[in-house]
């Protein structure tokens, strides 16, 4: 099989950033787990589907129509671009998350991203379920404080509105939401490397990432 880079943490950790250079270097494909969440949870917005009702985002989620491209996602062959990172977004991505047959609906997807060369993947769930015989597995965290202000200077860059301290209470409730749910809970896995990025930049936190791969 493929090798396999498991990247799971907290919201706005970082994650996503690191994944993607990782496999850049590696020359691997990159899997952003959430965005199919997130996607799922656009979709059924959309259709004027609740975010609780189980059954009918399931069904949306096993036929979302997306197509991952080098520059964005395609959704029903439109480009979705930034309408699945407002915080409106993330916290419906959230909520359906926590449906067990959703996340049943994007398993077999997730693990058909793992081809040769190889697969870095972020999620939370990356090394606990989807690829539990990743090469790899890493935890990447960093304090609440840091998360928020890393989301806040992503969302502004992006030409949303933010402030600070709604962010931050958004995020605290997104993590007790993804932690305490009953499948597949938001945890460090037993076999995976603790990568505390507060205080290091995006370059240390690739190049910690590609050298336990090296090990
Ligand atoms: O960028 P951020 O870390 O804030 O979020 P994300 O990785 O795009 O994930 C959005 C939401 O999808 C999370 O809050 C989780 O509830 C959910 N998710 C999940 O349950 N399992 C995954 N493998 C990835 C995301």
């Amino acid at each position: 099989a493929a090798p396999v880079i498991a990247i799971d943490g907290p919201s706005a950790s970082g994650k996503g950033t690191v994944a993607a250079r990782v496999a850049a270097a590696l020359g691997f494909s990159y899997l952003d787990s959430g965005a199919l969440y997130r996607l799922t949870a656009l979709a059924a917005k959309r259709a004027n589907v609740a975010w609780d009702d189980e059954a009918a985002v399931a069904a949306i989620a096993g036929g979302l129509d997306v197509v991952f491209t080098e520059s964005d996602i395609c959704l029903a062959g439109v480009p979705v671009g930034d309408a699945i990172r407002s915080e409106e977004i993330s916290a419906g991505a959230s909520k359906v998350a926590a449906l067990p047959a959703v996340r049943e609906a994007l398993l077999f997807r997730q693990r058909a991203f793992g081809k040769a060369p190889g697969l870095v993947g972020d999620g939370r769930d990356m090394g606990s379920v989807i690829f539990p015989q990743a090469s790899l597995k890493v935890f990447l965290t960093a304090s609440a404080e840091a998360r928020a202000e890393r989301r806040y200077k992503q969302l502004i860059e992006k030409g949303f509105s933010a402030n600070l301290p709604d962010l931050l209470s958004d995020l605290q409730q997104r993590d007790a939401r993804d932690s305490q749910r009953s499948v597949a809970p938001l945890r460090q896995e037993a076999d995976a490397q603790m990568l505390e990025t507060t205080h290091l930049t995006i370059e240390q936190a690739v190049k910690q990432v590609l050298d336990w791969y090296a090990e």
